[in-house]
């Protein structure tokens, strides 16, 4: 079986989806159609990949295509997403135009793939900083019953696009040499560089930021958990790539450290980096015979982390009746996006909706 594939949006997730696919051996029957708002010849995924102008007849023929553009009324899913499901593709969207459409499933495949058929013409993919929560949070949920989600982020310049990696790298250098930093406000409000910013997306009249909002819709949706209480801090800090989350967890149910390590060891898509540190040089260089192994983001760069939730630091919360602390990091680029769109392709095709 082979697939006629497109892609729309050329940024980080765009080229990310790129390698994606190719490292993946995605089965394509001709090279991924590629769209952006302009045509030309880019770098994408290592490889020189001509570019098209987005255009109606560009979707003709294709079986799939993955959108990595911009939101809103000029981005990309909502301007070409219906064109290319009237052309007969079924469209994967990273954006978060229709993620919370109740017409709309909102698929991290190790979850809720079955809502999948092959009447979903849109698939909507999650915000990154929800996929990685989710992944770790549904095999617990299954097993305990959650009842409260408490979760603050770390999130990389990356997740607000290129002009962010941009932006962040434009500061370093002033910031290195003690200089004032110039900022440009219509990315981050304030400079990014050596500090962290409780601020991604908009604020809204409660005081949430659209961020923090979109990992308790989007959480409860992924769940089929409409109520459940969550609530979320999501903070901008100065790294290239790879969020984490620190998650405070309340069960239904009594839910120990030794069982929840055993469940999150088993579940699919999640790596347990937890119990007595590896490193043999450790207990001599701090003295501490405790010391623990944990992930951080500088592990997704590994090849074998590299499309998996990492998850350590898993410890009883004893203010509490069946509580847990755990710390959650994944790229927010991959698993966050572009494998999660993949991910799903390819359980499309191992279930005869493409291909
Ligand atoms: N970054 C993350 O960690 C992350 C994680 C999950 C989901 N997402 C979502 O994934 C999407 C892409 O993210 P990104 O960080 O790669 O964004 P980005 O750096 O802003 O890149 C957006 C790309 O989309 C193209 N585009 C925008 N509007 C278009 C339109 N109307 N028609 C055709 N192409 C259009 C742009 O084309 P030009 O190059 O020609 O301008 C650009 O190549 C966003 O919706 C984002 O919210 C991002």
């Amino acid at each position: 079986m082979t697939v006629r594939a497109g892609l729309v949006g050329v940024g980080p997730v765009g080229d990310r989806i790129v390698r994606c696919v190719r490292e993946r051996s995605f089965p394509l029957s001709k090279p991924l159609r590629v769209m952006a708002t302009s045509a030309r010849t880019e770098i994408l995924g290592g490889e020189q990949i001509q570019i098209q102008e987005t255009r109606a007849e560009l979707f003709e023929g294709l079986d799939v295509v993955f959108f990595a553009g911009r939101e809103g009324a000029k981005g990309a899913s909502v301007q070409w997403a219906q064109t290319a499901i009237e052309g007969g593709a079924y469209c994967i969207d990273n954006g978060s135009d229709f993620r919370l459409d109740p017409t709309v499933p909102l698929v991290v495949p190790e979850i809720n793939m079955d809502e999948v058929s092959e009447e979903t013409r849109l698939i909507a993919s999650p915000n990154c900083s929800t996929i990685q929560l989710v992944v770790a949070l549904a095999p617990l949920h299954r097993a305990a019953g959650i009842k409260r989600v408490v979760v603050s982020t770390y999130q990389s310049v990356s997740g607000w696009g290129q002009a962010a990696v941009e932006e962040m790298e434009r500061q370093l250098p002033a910031c290195l040499r003690g200089n004032p930093v110039e900022c440009d406000p219509s990315i981050f409000a304030r400079p990014i560089m050596l500090d962290c910013l409780p601020h991604i997306d908009r604020f809204m009249a409660d005081g949430y930021t659209k961020e923090e909002m979109k990992m308790v819709d989007e959480t409860r949706k992924i769940l089929s958990e409409p109520d459940m209480p969550i609530t979320a801090t999501a903070v901008r800090v100065p790294i290239p790539l790879g969020h984490s989350e620190s998650v405070n967890l309340e069960f239904e149910q009594p839910i120990t450290r030794e069982e929840a390590m055993d469940i999150l060891s088993q579940a699919p898509g999640v790596v347990v980096i937890d119990g007595p540190t590896e490193d043999p040089a450790a207990v001599e260089y701090r003295n501490d015979p405790q010391e623990l192994q944990y992930p951080t983001a500088a592990d997704i760069y590994e090849d074998r982390y590299k499309d998996m939730v990492l998850v350590g630091r898993i410890r009883q919360d004893n203010t509490i009746d069946n509580g847990l602390n755990l710390w959650i990091v994944a790229d927010n680029l991959r698993k966050g996006a572009a494998t999660n769109v993949v991910q799903i392709a390819e359980s499309m095709l191992a279930r005869g909706i493409i291909g």
